[in-house]
């Protein structure tokens, strides 16, 4: 039988290769999608990983990266805004993006990496931000794992 397809959003990252290193040793065929997939250096070599390069911010690339797929991981990070890249884009819309796309492409599992402390009412943009994001996938996709 075919292993079943993960797509890892921001798989390149620091946590995200971690999860991309578990899926592997689980036997799963993995799609890492970030906007440099070619960073994926810990590939293995192997045909079960797939790079896509794509931004988070585009829906057809978001739309592209669930295709097929089984489950859903959205580990992609900013930690600094600039370049007309915000925590709101990222973090809300890049978010909800995400949700909306695997429901839409009928994904069973998604799980969204969220931050600590999360709070509506902070003074951080980065906080608040985190919080409506997770608001955001709720609603979007119910059964949303939040991390
Ligand atoms: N690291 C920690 O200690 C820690 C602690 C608590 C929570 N978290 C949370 O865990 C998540 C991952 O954090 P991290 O530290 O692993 O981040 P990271 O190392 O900075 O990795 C970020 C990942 O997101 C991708 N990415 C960034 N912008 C993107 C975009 N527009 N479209 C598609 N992919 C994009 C990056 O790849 P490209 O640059 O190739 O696009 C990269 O793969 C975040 O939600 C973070 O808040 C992390």
């Amino acid at each position: 039988m075919c292993a079943e397809l993960v797509t890892v959003f921001g798989g390149t990252g620091f946590l995200g290769q971690q999860i991309v290193k578990r899926l592997f040793a689980g036997g799963h065929r993995i799609r890492v999608a970030s906007r440099h997939a070619e960073r994926a250096r810990f590939q293995f070599g192997s045909d079960r990983i797939e790079l896509f390069n794509g931004d988070i911010h585009d829906p057809e690339s978001v739309e592209a990266a669930v295709a097929e797929a089984s489950a859903v991981v959205n580990a992609v990070s900013l930690y600094v805004e600039g370049g007309g890249v915000t925590f709101r884009s990222l973090h809300v819309d890049g978010a909800q993006r995400v949700a909306r796309s695997a429901a839409e492409a009928g994904v069973r599992a998604l799980l969204h990496v969220s931050g600590i402390g999360v709070d509506t009412e902070s003074s951080s943009t980065f906080i608040r931000a985190r919080a409506l994001g997770e608001q955001m996938v709720t609603a979007a996709f119910p059964g949303v794992v939040v991390l």
